[in-house]
């Protein structure tokens, strides 16, 4: 059965992350979170008073901060590990959200990251979200979708999230992070977030999650047919 790779680019909060893990579902595909991999070097850093402006800490930092998954036996969730510890609550939090865009800018840490994910491609049938996959990580992958939508719907569902985590935040707040979130991910020198020539716009403000699963979940199907016609 020939296997592709998805790749889902797009802003903060715009739901990619909730229409991957379904589709991976859906395809019995992997499925990686590279924000949850932005988010612990975050987290290793703010531990561990890295400063992400000096580059002989930072190198040092990458070669002792080691980043897995592992799906939780009960929730069946993918968790994010951190040295072997789980740190999936912990990541979510607006401390971390406040700085990991920063700590994204820093091109080592892209580099390192962006060859951990490309390993973890290597045999495809896998499923990844973030803000460069469709035009660093993975360039030549089969199907890349952008998506998009209403900048107050993205802020109002984040609230629901971090409620949902026992985080009560207000609304200027979030709008706030979301805002300087995607200036820094648009603007920053080292592979800025932007849509790849080839990816397909998806703009979820009107969708429920369920039709954005089964639009992906066609548009990968299609591929797949494809890929078998090709002989892969
Ligand atoms: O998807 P997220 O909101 O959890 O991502 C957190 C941050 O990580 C985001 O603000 C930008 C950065 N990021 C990135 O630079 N490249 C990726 N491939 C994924 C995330």
């Amino acid at each position: 059965m020939s296997k592709i790779i998805v790749a889902i680019d797009g802003y903060s909060s715009c739901g990619k992350s909730t229409t991957a893990k379904l589709v991976a579902r859906q395809l019995h595909y992997a499925y990686i979170d590279t924000g949850a991999m932005y988010r612990a070097v975050t987290l290793y850093f703010c531990q561990n008073h890295i400063s992400h402006t000096n580059p002989k800490e930072v190198q040092k930092a990458l070669e002792n901060i080691h980043i897995t998954f592992r799906r939780h036996p009960e929730t069946g969730s993918n968790d994010t590990y951190l040295n072997g510890l789980n740190v999936e609550d912990e990541i979510r939090k607006m401390y971390i959200s406040d700085r990991v865009s920063d700590v994204s800018t820093v091109a080592e840490v892209r580099h390192a990251m962006v060859a951990q994910q490309q390993r973890m491609g290597r045999s495809k049938g896998l499923v990844m979200d973030g803000r460069d996959i469709g035009t660093v990580v993975f360039p030549q992958a089969e199907l890349k979708i952008f998506m998009t939508s209403d900048p107050l719907i993205r802020a109002h569902r984040r609230q629901e999230e971090l409620l949902a985590k026992g985080e009560l935040v207000g609304i200027e707040e979030v709008i706030e992070n979301i805002k300087k979130r995607d200036y820094i991910d648009t603007t920053r020198a080292e592979s800025p977030l932007r849509q790849a020539d080839d990816a397909i716009l998806i703009d979820n403000s009107m969708m429920t999650v369920e039709e954005q699963v089964e639009l992906v979940v066609r548009l990968a199907d299609e591929r797949i047919g494809q890929a078998i016609r090709r002989g892969e």
